[in-house]
Formats: C-alpha cells, structure tokens, sequence
C-alpha cells in the first residue's frame, strides 16, 4: 500500500501456514462439537434399545422353554419314563421341542446317567456336573451363552406322588438363540444406518450453520485486508456479534494511533529537512555573493565567513539535538540508571548555565528544600533539566529577571520546580510547546536561537524515568516547569 506521503509499504495478505489449517478453524471446531452431540446420544440409544432388546428376547425364551419343559417333567413321571424311556409319546415331544428351538434335550437319572439324548451322542454315560448335581439338590439354573449362542438350562424332574416331592431325575436343555442374535444384527444395522444419516445431516447442516456463524469474522478479516490495500482514514465495523464489535473497536483504536504515529513521523521528517536545509540555504547565499564579486575586500570576506561559521554551529547544534532525540525514542533498557544526589546535580546544571544567565543580567537562585537521592540516569536527566533552566534564562525578561529552580521530595517521588519572570507562553500554544520543532513566536525566536527541539528532548527523557512534566504560564509575566521523578527507578 502507499501511505500519504507516498511510500511503498508492503503488507501481505494473512495467510496462515500448515496443512493442518482447517483443523484449527472456528468453523471446524462448531462442526466437531455438531457431530459429537450428535454421535454419542445416538450410539448409547443404540446401545440400550439393541441390549434391551436381546435381554428380553432371550428371557422370553428361557421362559417359555421352562413351563414346556415343565410340562414334559411331568409327563415323563407319569409315564414311568425314567424306567423307560422308550416311550414313543414323550419321545415325539421331545424332537418337536427341539426341533422348535433348535436344540437338544438329556435326560439323566438317579445315577447320573443319561437315558436319553435328542442327539444319540451321550447315551448310557454319565454326567456329574455341576448344574446337574445343584438341580438334584433342588436348584434349578439358567444360563445364557451368548458367545456361542445358545440358552442352557436344568428343569428337575419330581415324582408328585412322594412325600417330599423327590427329585428323580434332571433334564439338560439347550435351545440356539441364532434368530435372537440374528434380529440383534438387523437391529444394529438399522442403528448404524440411522447414525450414518445423523452424520450427513449434521455435516451439513453444521456447514451451513457454522459457515453462517463465523461469517462476521471473515468480514473483519475481508475489512482488515480492505483497510490495509487502501486507506488509514477509513475505520472498520462488523456490529454482527458483541464480541465482533469488541474486537473492531479495539482495531479502529490501534488503527488511529497508527494515523497519530504515521502524522508526526511525516511532520517530523518535513520538519527536520527544513530545519537542516536552512542553515545550508543562508551559506549557499553567502558563499555565491562572495564568488560572484570580484576584488572582495578582506573585511568583507571575513564578515561572511564570520555568518558562515555561524550556521555551520547552528546546523551542528540541530544535529545533535536530534541525536539525542533519536536517543531518547530508543527502548527505557538503555537508560543508565545510578542512585544520584539531586541536590548535587541541580547544583551543577545551574554552575554551567551561570555565566548566559548573568550575562543577560538573570538572577538564578536554587531553593533545596531536602536532601534527595534518586534512582536516575545523569546524563539525560542533567539534560532534561538544563534544557528547562536553559530556556527560563533564554525566554527572560530583556531589562533583567530572575529564574528560581526549586527541588522537594515526598516518600515517592521528587519534584522540580522551575520558574522565571519572563515572556510567557500564550495559552494556545501551551499544548504544543513539547511538540518538535515548535517555537511559541517565530521572528521572535530566531532572534533568541533555537530549534525547537529541547522540550521535546526534556519530555522523553522524563518520561523515560516514567516521570510528569507539566507546564503553567502567563504571558508578560513568567513561566513554571514542574517536573515529577519517582526515587525508585521502575523497570
Ligand atoms: N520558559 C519559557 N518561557 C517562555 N517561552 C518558553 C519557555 N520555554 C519554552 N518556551 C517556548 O517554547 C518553545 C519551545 O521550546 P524548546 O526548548 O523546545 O525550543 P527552543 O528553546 O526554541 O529551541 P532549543 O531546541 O534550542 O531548546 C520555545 O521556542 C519558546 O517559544
Ligand atoms: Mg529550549
């Protein structure tokens, strides 16, 4: 982009690396939450309808197969099966029960052992285990293999006619439960169909939806990236979400100080080429009237290069204001921060500035009122403090006047007065007399010397020691510079 002062400034379009880009989306986040709530609910209805579903089945089962069984028990007392099971009746019974539930039926006596078996594989041997011996002793069992499908169960056969209604034999029945097993999968099936619709239907309603929630972002993106192909002036706003509005208002905020920057950065630089230009210009003049005539008497040679000499000071002295200028925009880590005795160094800053005061007939009186000692860098607090008794003497009354610099301190901070009785500052140009290069009265104080620049020199090293300046003036009748330092120097 080009800013007002015609610069080529490149900024690139926000362009995020990785492959892994839409993994970290908003919009990808919003469809992963989508899907979850909407998987898990569905997978544990699943789960519970599909399990119920083969609990009863196989109870249902094991229940009907009993009161039959039950039945055949009391048929095959009756009978005198036990004595012998040749008995045709209960024998048909037998196959069309089995072959009903698929299944098999053992039928074993008193001496655990089996007279008849639907299979003919175990008949005439012996069968001692454990639910056959509970079942003797009275305790029916029921169990559900559900590995290999299929329901094992023991009826008691008991002669009615005993007294004790004794146990005289046990049949062994095992009915498949494939058909049970069978629907269970059916049922899974349709289950996973359904949760395979779920998931379409979620994917795209969850596009659609998440595409029309994160849409007010995109649109700050598109405004961000708009803004920076184009113009400073312009702000940006997406209302949409409080958050989105949060989020503009924090960017309109950091886009004016940008144009605030931007400003003073272009008046800086104007600023300072005039100002080097000018000594340049004046010297030009006086070196080419000097070419241009011939026979130039001497005296006349030397009151040029006398002007000449002048501004090469002139140009000299803005330079290394602006270096130290440049200095002081510099990071707060470069200061050189020393425990300092105040008094002493105002002591000295007044030694230096003596001999102008006097000979512009200034009084110049230094109230201390304590004795302070502070955490400061010297040189750039000396300098910020001279540049304020500097301009006190400068900016003085012509008949004479006096400047009095004053120095306190409470537990926290100390304070610097300094005062004079001079010119004064008009009240509208109190708000810009810190600016650089901002001189009150133009031809006025280029009669007086000066850039321009020491304010704004004192301000930033003041504010370097996270310090205060303020200022207090009428015009005609005097100036007060109060300045305010912390004794402890914070990081
Ligand atoms: N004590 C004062 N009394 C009256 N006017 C003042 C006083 N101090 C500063 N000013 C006004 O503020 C302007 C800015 O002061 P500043 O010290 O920044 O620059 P300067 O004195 O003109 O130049 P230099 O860079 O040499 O200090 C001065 O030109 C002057 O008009
Ligand atoms: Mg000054």
């Amino acid at each position: 982009m080009y800013t007002r002062s015609g610069e080529l400034v490149t900024i690139s379009r926000v362009n995020l690396k990785g492959r892994w880009k839409f993994l970290r989306s908003l919009r990808f986040r919003i469809m992963l939450i989508m899907i979850l709530m909407g998987i898990i609910p569905t997978i544990v209805v699943e789960n519970v309808v599909v399990q119920s579903y083969e609990n009863r089945a196989v109870s249902q089962r094991s229940i009907i197969v009993k009161n039959q069984s039950d039945i055949l028990c009391n048929q095959l007392v009756s009978l005198g099966y036990m004595e012998d099971p040749a008995n045709e009746v209960i024998n048909g019974e037998f196959n069309m029960l089995t072959s009903i539930y698929g299944g098999r039926i053992l039928v074993i006596n008193k001496d655990y052992k089996v007279i008849r078996d639907t299979y003919d594989l175990d008949r005439g041997k012996y069968l001692i285990s454990q639910e056959v011996i509970d079942c003797f002793n009275g305790v029916e069992t029921s169990q559900y293999d559900e590995k290999n499908q299929y329901i094992e169960m023991t009826v008691k056969i008991s002669d009615p006619e005993s007294v004790n209604k004794d146990v005289v034999g046990v049949m062994l029945i095992s009915v498949s439960t494939l058909e049970i097993n069978t629907s269970r999968e059916i049922l899974e099936q349709k289950g996973t169909m359904i949760l395979a619709i779920i998931v379409v239907l979620i994917l795209v309603f969850g596009y659609v939806l998440s595409g029309i929630l994160v849409k007010p972002f995109q649109k700050i993106t598109r405004s961000i990236e708009e803004l920076t192909d184009g113009y400073l002036e312009e702000s940006i706003s997406v209302p949409d979400y409080l958050e989105t509005e949060l989020i503009t208002d924090a960017f309109n905020k950091m886009l004016s100080r940008v144009k605030t920057l931007d400003d003073s950065r272009q008046e800086f630089v104007s600023n300072v080429s005039h100002e080097l230009k000018t000594p340049l210009a004046s010297m030009k003049v006086l070196a080419d009237s000097l070419n241009m005539q011939e026979n130039v008497p001497v005296e006349q040679y030397q009151e040029f290069m006398q002007d000449i000499s002048e501004e090469i000071d002139r140009e000299n002295s803005i330079i290394t204001d602006l270096l130290s200028l440049v200095k002081m925009d510099k990071k707060a880590a470069d200061l050189n921060i020393e425990m300092t005795n105040i008094n002493e160094l105002l002591e000295l800053v007044l030694k230096r500035l003596r001999p102008i005061a006097s000979k512009q007939n200034v009084e110049l009186i230094l109230d201390s009122f304590r004795p302070v000692n502070a955490e400061i860098d010297q040189t750039k607090m000396t300098l910020a403090l001279s540049n304020l008794v500097e301009n006190a003497i400068k900016y003085n009354n012509p008949e004479g006047g006096w400047v009095r610099v004053s120095l306190n301190a409470d537990h926290k901070y100390f304070y610097v007065t300094v005062a004079d009785s001079g010119i004064g500052i008009p009240e509208e140009s109190l708000n810009h007399i810190f600016e650089r290069f901002y001189r009150v009265d133009k031809s006025h104080s280029r009669e007086i010397g000066g850039t321009g620049l020491g304010l704004a020199i004192s301000r930033s090293a003041i504010v370097m020691h996270r310090g205060a300046i303020k200022v207090y003036s009428k015009e005609n009748e005097g100036t007060t510079f109060s300045v305010r330092i912390p004794l402890v120097y914070i990081a």
